[in-house]
């Protein structure tokens, strides 16, 4: 059937069941692959996007929970002022073999954006992305770089 999801600021039409996971649809549908597939299980964080400014498992959100949302997906972060999450990850040269960065940046970039106010503890203590590689002494780093005036 066909669903209209708003993604990065754009409307898109496509035919799909609407139990369907969010992100078979950005990843096979639209070919936005920066979301990635971990476990499927909401577990990993891998698949992070964000619906309303708040980020997601988009493998266990169904795209009909998207219909009237603004999803916004690793893509289209740079149009955004949580670019500089990006940036600090570039800064601190965060990743290693990468799969899972699209999903900590989202995910970081998602938990600043419902909580301003949040230290970089806070931050820290709420990401829950799952990393291979081990890269969470850069990628706490890379959260201290975005609170240059203040510590914890
Ligand atoms: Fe979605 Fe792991 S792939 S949480
Ligand atoms: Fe390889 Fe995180 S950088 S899984």
């Amino acid at each position: 059937m066909a669903i209209k999801i708003t993604v990065n600021g754009q409307e898109r039409r496509i035919a799909a069941d609407p139990d369907t996971p969010l992100l078979w649809v950005l990843r096979d549908e639209l070919r936005l692959t920066g979301a990635k597939f971990g476990c499927g299980a909401g577990q990993c964080g891998a698949c992070t996007v964000h619906l309303n400014g708040a980020p997601v498992r988009s493998c266990v959100v169904p795209v009909s929970g998207a219909v009237g949302a603004d999803v916004r997906t690793i893509e289209g972060l740079a149009d955004t002022p949580l670019a500089r999450v990006q940036d600090a990850w570039l800064a601190a040269q965060v990743p290693q073999c990468g799969y899972c960065q699209p999903g900590m940046i989202m995910a970081v970039a998602g938990i600043l954006a419902e909580s301003p106010a949040a230290t970089p503890a806070e931050v820290r203590a709420r990401l829950t992305n799952i990393c291979r590689c081990g890269t969470y002494d850069r990628i706490a780093q890379a959260i201290d770089t975005l609170f240059p005036a203040t510590t914890g």
